[in-house]
């Protein structure tokens, strides 16, 4: 398998869940309260004698993730804080040894696996527990040592132990370097005992993909990304955080990665007893409404570079989706496109629209006065050969 065949499947499905869960659930301020309330391990540690999900269901949230549109699943193993969903031989501070008294993560990749979900899982290198983290390898050779090796162990379990894993999703990696965790030789035992794995970029190497974190950002031409982003403010469950997004701007988000050819993955955070807040509940189901008529339009999509006054396009072999997310009223103009258009239409519908091709531009016309979808109206231009962008620049000009 070459680098890009195993890359194929998550450049296609452009949409995933990312899902923070752990006993920060309890506390209710989000996964990092440990860290920014300075609360002490032996302070923080009886929140897993409390956590102990009741309503876990995880075939509900691969429900959801299919209702939603979402095509693969990236859990939360282990996050800073140092509790483990899973079992380890390495930590006491697990599931399965406090009051859940069970791994939770094994029920999860099996609800994916069941689904036919590729599911991920998310891994944080560092551990507040470690002082050594805080003093790093310099001036606690000993200590970091014993952290390196009890995260690799980690690893090598989530690698072993569940099945085949489609992505390992690192975290926590700063401010040290590839080196000083041993990621080189961390990822050569990944790929060996998961082959065909995705791997992210943040054990500080650049590995299959970059992740720019609460934005949108394109890398380079070729090179896979994923932005992640949470539904509301906060990734771990926050019950006070309700500045919730709309489906209006998690469709726009997500028609702005696949126009830079890149994935979203969309985050919930679960609350203690396993449950996922009706908010976000919401939101997804009617995102996955948008998609169930619009999805032609994102999944395996290519980087598109034509765009328009009132919103991104995106690209499939000599389709170009017109994504309108500010309604201009009777008349729209995509500019800059060079190739002959055969058709256009309504994605949703398939109503032809009258239209003119002058030079570059491309005069969609008659159109309704009010959008005939307030999310997103799909607009589809069938073209007649390879499409092909007018540089506005003499020496040409790369999107970036
Ligand atoms: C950051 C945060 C973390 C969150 C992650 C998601 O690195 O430390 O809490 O899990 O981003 O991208």
């Amino acid at each position: 398998m070459t680098a890009c065949e195993h890359m194929r499947w998550w450049n296609e499905a452009r949409f995933g869940m990312f899902i923070h869960w752990g006993v920060y659930a309890i506390p209710a301020r989000g996964e990092w309260v440990m860290h920014q309330e300075h609360i002490p391990h032996a302070e923080y540690a009886p929140y897993a004698d409390q956590f102990n999900p009741q309503c876990y269901d995880p075939d509900a949230w691969v429900q959801l993730a299919r209702e939603a549109g979402m095509r693969y699943m990236v859990l939360t193993s282990r996050h800073h804080d140092g509790y483990s969903l899973f079992d380890s031989s390495v930590s006491q501070f697990t599931a399965p040894r406090r009051a859940a008294g069970r791994d939770l993560l094994r029920p999860f990749v099996e609800a994916c696996h069941r689904a036919q979900m590729p599911v991920g899982f998310y891994y944080s290198l560092l551990d507040w527990r470690y002082p050594a983290y805080f003093a790093g390898p310099r001036r606690d050779p000993a200590g970091w040592l014993e952290l390196v090796q009890y995260m690799h162990a980690q690893v090598r379990e989530l690698c072993t132990n569940y099945g085949k894993l489609d992505i390992l999703w690192y975290d926590g990696g700063w401010p040290y370097t590839a080196q000083d965790w041993r990621s080189d030789e961390l990822n050569t035992m990944v790929r060996e005992l998961q082959p065909g794995i995705i791997i992210n970029n943040r054990a500080q190497l650049p590995a299959d993909f970059d992740t720019p974190e609460q934005h949108v950002a394109a890398s380079a031409p070729g090179r896979p990304w994923e932005a992640c982003i949470t539904l509301n403010g906060s990734w771990g469950y926050n019950a006070a955080d309700d500045e919730w997004k709309s489906p209006r701007q998690v469709v726009s988000t997500l028609v702005r990665c696949a126009s830079g050819g890149g994935n979203l993955l969309l985050n919930v955070g679960p609350r203690p007893d396993g449950t996922i807040p009706a908010e976000s509940e919401q939101i997804l189901r009617r995102v996955g409404e948008w998609l169930d008529v619009n999805g032609e339009s994102i999944y395996g999509t290519d980087r598109s570079p034509f765009f328009t006054s009132t919103g991104m396009t995106t690209l499939r072999g000599k389709s170009l989706y017109v994504h309108v997310l500010r309604w201009p009223g009777s008349e729209l103009v995509v500019p800059r496109l060079l190739t002959p258009v055969s058709s256009a239409r309504f994605l949703a519908n398939g109503e032809p629209i009258a239209w003119e091709q002058r030079g570059d531009r491309v005069f969609l016309q008659e159109l309704p006065a009010a959008a005939p979808d307030d999310l997103d109206t799909v607009i589809v231009l069938e073209l007649e050969g390879e499409p092909r962008a007018l540089d506005y620049f003499v020496d040409g000009w790369e999107q970036s």
